[in-house]
């Protein structure tokens, strides 16, 4: 396997990734295992977070735990699993996030809506309590919460899924507060990242659709996986309850 050329900032140190077999949780394991740090990763389908184990380097690195994300005994054994398996659980990545429907807000199914927020804000409070109780509270370490653009102004025909965004970077910040000194807590909030999750957003027009972005590209997986590392890391050590932006620059709007 090639030597990663990055700085080792997480040896000694444990990360659960949720929803990490492919796309953006992967990215955020990926570079959290060349920096140094053993991972848990989450999904619910076991053979592709096996494959993804492979893939990070072994067994010596990662850990697979199969469930569904907002199930508090798959929450309670991942983290179970991280310290028996690793010894701790410093850092945790809150990725998880479902889009299931895609239409006008007069049109929502409210089970839909009640699965949404239970999935992408209900379980990072979960997942922050479990890993808070049985960690962190009394060694410390860092969160970043998954957010989106879309959390952060209207996001027609996916706006239900930019409310639960924008009460994950609001959950972001009241973590902060109650969990500080010991526990720093941020979000990053991306524009479209080229994932199976947003394909519908992108595909057979990507050209088209990068054009609003001054950086003229659509995000790779990876875009993410570095600014989620800067925020786990001591490099961000005087950073809690802020969400990055991390979208091409798309938000600044503008143009004639
Ligand atoms: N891609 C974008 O443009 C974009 C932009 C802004 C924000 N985001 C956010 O980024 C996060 C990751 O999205 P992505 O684009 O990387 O998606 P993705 O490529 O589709 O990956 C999703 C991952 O989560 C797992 N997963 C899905 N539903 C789950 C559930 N209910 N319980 C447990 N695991 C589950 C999937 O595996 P299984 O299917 O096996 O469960 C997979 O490992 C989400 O919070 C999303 O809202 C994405």
């Amino acid at each position: 396997m090639a030597q990663s050329t990055h700085p080792r900032r997480f040896a000694g140190q444990t990360a659960i990734v949720t929803g990490a077999s492919r796309g953006i949780g992967y990215a955020v394991a990926r570079r959290l295992v060349d920096e140094g740090a053993k991972v848990v990763i989450t999904a619910r389908k076991q053979e592709p977070l096996d494959d993804a184990v492979q893939r990070l380097g072994g067994h010596d690195v990662a850990l697979a735990v199969a469930g569904r994300g907002d199930d508090p005994d798959h929450q309670s054994d991942a983290v179970a699993r991280a310290i028996d398996t690793f010894g701790s659980a410093d850092l945790l990545v809150n990725n998880t996030g479902i889009n299931p429907v895609y239409g006008p807000l007069m049109q929502m199914d409210p089970d839909a809506a009640r699965k949404i927020m239970d999935v992408n804000v209900i379980s990072a409070l979960r997942w922050t309590q479990a890993v808070h109780s049985a960690w962190q509270a009394d060694h410390g370490g860092a969160i970043v919460n998954i957010a989106s653009i879309a959390g952060l102004r209207p996001a027609p025909n996916i706006a239900f899924y930019g409310v639960s965004k924008a009460a994950v970077i609001h959950l972001t910040e009241e973590l902060a507060w109650e969990l500080g000194p010991g526990v720093r807590v941020n979000a990053v909030a991306p524009a479209v990242v080229k994932t199976r999750f947003a394909t519908a957003l992108y595909e057979g027009r990507e050209e088209q659709v990068a054009e609003a972005y001054p950086l003229k590209r659509l995000g790779e997986p990876e875009d993410i996986g570095s600014v989620v590392a800067f925020l786990l890391s001591a490099d961000s050590g005087w950073m809690t309850g802020q969400t990055v932006v991390v979208d091409g620059g798309v938000l600044l709007g503008g143009g004639v």
